[in-house]
């Protein structure tokens, strides 16, 4: 049995009833938090900010894994840390001094991560894989969830696994966008070991307990 971690992305939770949600995931036994920070400006989506990441840090333990999509993610990080941010995953395409952020994300005590668009080649990477946690591919373009997995991503998680073996780098590898059980199994066998859904957990029909076990035996 291959062993993910399962990040929920509460962008499709039903925010009228957020705790519910997080006790219901909590109870599928999902591992962390996804919260999706979008800018309106680097992605079209406008989401949640600093205080929603506060907000879900009161009701629940479970590490917050908060997906930057923003533009100037340097002027927001400290703000994300402190109200609560275990992992920090800023993007590669708009960081231009991405050594100087993924440092400042670490000296804040957060974990560093990168995240790739799909358009964005894994060679980007080459030079920051030491100072990172995790690296991200992003399987749909940012800015929604509920959108169709794109399955050329595969092969840029067989590349980025290929240049942490390369570099003997110990990161983890994040899919987020359109994961379900019928993908999963794929870019797990890639190398990815960190599963970000929203849609397959709080979209799922029979609920997110459901969900949560359908991806877990995807790759059982
Ligand atoms: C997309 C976000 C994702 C999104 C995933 O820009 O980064 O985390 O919530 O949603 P699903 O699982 O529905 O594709
Ligand atoms: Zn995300």
């Amino acid at each position: 049995m291959t062993e993910i971690t399962i990040s929920a992305s509460i962008l499709s939770a039903d925010f009228a009833n957020l705790t519910d949600q997080i006790r219901q995931a909590e109870s599928a036994g999902v591992d962390w938090i996804h919260v999706d920070v979008m800018d309106g400006s680097f992605v079209p989506n406008i989401t949640m900010g600093p205080f929603i990441v506060e907000t879900i840090h009161r009701i629940t333990h479970l590490p917050l894994d908060v997906h930057l999509m923003i533009d100037n993610p340097d002027r927001h990080i400290e703000a994300f840390a402190e109200a609560g941010a275990t992992n920090l995953t800023v993007h590669i395409e708009n960081t231009p001094n991405i050594h100087r952020t993924l440092q400042a994300i670490e000296n804040l005590g957060c974990h560093p991560c990168i995240a790739l668009n799909p358009g964005t080649p894994a060679n980007r990477l080459e030079a920051i894989i030491p100072f990172v946690d995790m690296v991200l591919v992003m399987t749909v373009n940012p800015g929604y969830s509920g959108q169709k997995h794109i399955p050329g991503m595969v092969s840029k998680v067989a590349q980025v696994l290929n240049m942490l073996i390369l570099q003997n780098r110990i990161a983890r590898i994040e899919v987020d966008g359109g994961v379900n059980a019928a993908n999963l199994p794929a870019l797990v066998t890639a190398g990815a070991n960190t599963i970000v859904s929203a849609t397959s957990l709080f979209k799922y029909p029979g609920g997110i307990a459901a969900g949560a076990q359908a991806l877990r035996s995807s790759v059982a």
